[in-house]
Parts: structure tokens; sequence; C-alpha cells
């Protein structure tokens, strides 16, 4: 499968790719992807930060001005209504602590990522970085993927490690991922709406 990139996306009007991001949390990473399409680091118009609870994130969305969609219930009608209306070309998701019905799924792949606290297959679910130091790895990271009907089950799109020094602490080991999300995020998500990228089976490359 060939996947969307910015010559399909707008090739009658000259507007900016439009990305909306899902969260439920704390939002560190909604926030980088705001600031930076707001400083234009990220050519993308971030139209709504779509949550499924009062969050942190809600906080991080008013001050800086980006429109907030709070699910009502059932939530998954609802997000999908609003993803008919917001029309995004990019979904991202940044700590949305729910599974998208694969109806959703199948209606938008590839068009929805996902950010994941491990080198995927390893730890997938909830609390995955607790998870690796809990468990003694040397090396963990960040991974990125598109989104399938299973749990972070999706094609890799990006991967990065980490190796754990001793004395680290879990805190220590959070705030380097959090850092590596932060400088990965967005980079990656501009190169999902800027370059072309096959996929094929679980395969992600760049290019045609
Ligand atoms: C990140 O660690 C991300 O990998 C995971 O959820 C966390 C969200 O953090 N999916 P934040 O809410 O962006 O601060």
């Amino acid at each position: 499968m060939h996947g969307l990139f910015r010559s399909e996306l707008s090739s009658v009007s000259k507007e900016l790719p439009t990305i909306v991001v899902l969260a439920s949390g704390n939002g560190s990473n909604f926030q980088v992807l705001a600031e930076k399409s707001i400083s234009g680091e990220l050519r993308a118009n971030l139209k709504a930060l779509i949550v499924d609870r009062p969050c942190g994130a809600v906080e991080r969305a008013k001050k800086l001005g980006i429109e907030v969609e709070m699910l009502s219930k059932p939530w998954h009608e609802d997000l999908e209504r609003v993803l008919d209306t917001l029309k995004p070309d990019l979904i991202v998701l940044a700590g949305f602590m729910k599974i998208i019905p694969e109806r959703i799924v199948n209606k938008y792949f590839p068009r929805i990522v996902n950010i994941h606290p491990s080198l995927l297959p390893a730890f997938p679910g909830k609390d995955a970085i607790k998870q690796a130091f809990d468990y003694g790895v040397k090396v963990t990271g960040i991974t990125i993927h598109f989104v399938d009907a299973g749990v972070d089950t999706g094609p890799i799109i990006f991967q990065k490690a980490i190796e754990i020094e001793e004395g680290w602490d879990l805190e220590t080991l959070e705030s380097k991922i959090h850092e590596l999300e932060h400088e990965s995020y967005w980079k990656v998500v501009s190169n999902l709406l800027y370059k072309a990228y096959k996929i094929e089976g679980r395969k992600v490359t760049w290019g045609v």
C-alpha cells in the first residue's frame, strides 16, 4: 500500500495539511506537536485536541488556543463523528487511553499513528516504561507506529533506543523516554505528511 503524501493530500488547495491529536493524560506530546505547528517547524494545521476525559492536555490546549473536543458517550460514535467532521489528514494518538474501534481503524488506515514508550513488540499496553524497567532490560526506547485493530501492533514507522545506565531509577528513565518522544514525534508526523512511504505487510519504507 502506498502512503498518502503532500502532493496527494491537497493537490487543489495550497492549505497546510491538517492533524488532530487524541490524548487522555498529561499532554506533553500534544504540547510539543502544538508548539511546533504554531512555530511553523511542523508545517501542519493542528485543528483540535480530542480527549475522552478531563486531563492535563486540555489545560495545555486552552493555553495554546487550540480547540478541544471532549468526547461524549458512547465515545466511539462521537469520535467517528468528530473525525468525519474535521476530516484530518493525519490522526495522532498521544497517550489516548482507549482502543480505537476496528471500524474507525479500517476507515482511516493508514492515517492514524501512535507513539508507544517501549521498543515494540516488547512491553505493549499500559505502563510500558515501568514494565521494561521492572523487567531489568538494558535497552528500551520508543516506537511510532500505524494503528491497526490490535493493541500496539501496527506497522512500525520509527524506533529509537535508549541504553539504561546503572543508577537510573524509574523517574530518570521516564524523563529520558519523554525527551526522546518530544524530539521525535513531530518530525515523524512531518515526514508522514510530506514524504512518500510504502506499507508492505508490516514493513514501512520511505520513498516511492
Ligand atoms: C507517552 O509516554 C506515550 O508514549 C504514551 O503515553 C504517554 C503520553 O504522555 N502513549 P503525554 O500525555 O504526552 O505526556
